[in-house]
């Protein structure tokens, strides 16, 4: 295993009614102003508005709110939201959302109290920040991104076409509340989209080396089965609160750098999401869905021991009769068997993409991942995107 140092700072709280509960709690310490944060208004249909409000007010809090925070939330909506909390003295934020809220919340933490080109200092430049960004606690209303117990923030620069983020542990909420029953009211696309996310952590993640016997390894199996098996359920029974716990615990357990640790990792299919994700906007779990059938068929030869292995522990795939190389294939194939069963999208063409669309800039702005099994070239992810359309 690689070398690590571990600390999450997020104080998780799950469960239902963990909102009800512990909200006014971790809320009363702050000062008397907080920058309620959400996005289009989803959180005002299905009641989770009026029930942390109702529970701000009778803490007697002066609330602020940003609303209209976007999926893949700009650089723009994070100026905006920094410009707002330093105006009015934001002592804390409280993100009410999926991943886009979140993340543009933590970027506002920063941009907030910074006085230089955040952007510039921060997101485009790899090194250590001395400053304390702005408190932030985050409501999960739809899991997924796992964007609760991690420091990372995916922010889209328009102009400059680059969507990229960075997990910098000082940007961890301070706290993270999740309630299963919040997400019941996320649309099926969605859910099902953020379920894939989940699954696409765990993946790249798990297919980097070391190979040898190892501990995320062990763990990584047993979580993308129980995140496919209560994708199924979840897919069957939108309301199943089995089915739902496990996705949010699934979700934050694949980003909350745990099973990171000892990896190297690999993240180049999210390389190549997020600047998708620049050029088109598309929805980060269908831009992967898209993207991993494909290059794991460039890469899966580089890694045919891990590979075969996925094929046997996670699909249960029988390995008599086929050589380490079919069982690698096969895996691959069960994958995107899996994809097309959940009703996820396999091609470009059904994100939107059309031929006007520059393949070949979008390749070759992708950062090349270090932790690939594969050492990818700007060329070979052209092909890849070419084979996706
Ligand atoms: O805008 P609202 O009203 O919140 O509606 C959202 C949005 O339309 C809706 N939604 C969320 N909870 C709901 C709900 N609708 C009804 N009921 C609820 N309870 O769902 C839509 C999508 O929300 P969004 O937050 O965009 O989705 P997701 O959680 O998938 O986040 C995607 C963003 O996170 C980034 C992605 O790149 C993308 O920008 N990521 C963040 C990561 C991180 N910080 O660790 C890692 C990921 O790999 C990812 O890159
Ligand atoms: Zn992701």
């Amino acid at each position: 295993m690689n070398n690590f140092i571990f600390e999450n700072a997020t104080k998780t709280y799950f469960g239902k009614s963990c909102v009800k509960e512990y909200l006014a709690s971790l809320v009363r310490p702050y000062g008397d102003n907080i920058m309620l944060a959400y996005g289009g208004g989803s959180i005002r249909k299905n009641g989770i508005y009026d029930e942390v409000i109702g529970i701000l007010k009778s803490l007697g809090k002066n609330v602020i709110e940003f609303s209209g925070i976007m999926p893949n939330p700009t650089y723009a909506k994070v100026l905006e939201g920094a410009a707002l909390a330093k105006e009015s003295h934001a002592d804390l934020i409280l993100g009410v959302g999926g991943g886009s809220v979140m993340d543009c919340c933590k970027a506002i933490s920063i941009a907030a109290v910074y006085d230089g080109d955040v952007w510039d200092d921060f997101w485009a430049s790899a090194g250590v920040f001395d400053f304390e960004p702005l408190p932030l606690g985050v409501i999960v209303t739809a899991a997924g991104t796992g964007s609760e117990m991690n420091g990372g923030a995916v922010i889209t620069n328009e102009e400059l076409k680059i969507k990229t983020g960075r997990d910098y542990p000082k940007c961890n909420p301070k706290f993270a509340l999740l309630d299963p029953a919040y997400t019941y009211s996320v649309p099926a696309r969605q859910m099902v989209s953020g379920g894939f996310d989940t699954l696409s952590h765990i993946m790249e993640i798990y297919f980097s080396e070391p190979d040898e016997d190892n501990v995320s390894d062990d763990i990584s199996e047993a979580l993308m089965k129980n995140t496919i098996r209560n994708l199924r359920g979840a897919i069957k029974n939108p309301q199943d609160d089995t089915a739902r716990s496990n996705l949010m615990w699934d979700a934050a357990m694949a980003e909350n750098r745990i099973i990171k640790l000892g990896k190297k990792t690999d993240f180049e299919c999210h390389q190549m999401e997020h600047q998708l994700g620049a050029y088109t906007n598309c929805n980060h779990g269908e831009g992967l869905s898209v993207l991993h059938p494909v290059y794991y068929r460039h890469i899966y030869r580089n890694g045919l021991t891990k590979f075969a292995r996925f094929a046997v522990n996670v699909w249960n795939i029988p390995c008599e009769g086929k050589s380490e190389e079919e069982l690698a294939a096969a895996g691959v194939e069960a994958l995107e068997d899996f994809i097309r069963e959940i009703g996820l999208p396999t091609t470009l063409r059904e994100l939107g993409v059309t031929e006007d669309t520059d393949l070949k800039a979008i390749a070759d702005s992708c950062s090349l991942a270090p932790g690939s099994y594969k050492k990818m070239s700007h060329e070979e992810i052209y092909e890849i995107l070419k084979e996706c359309f």
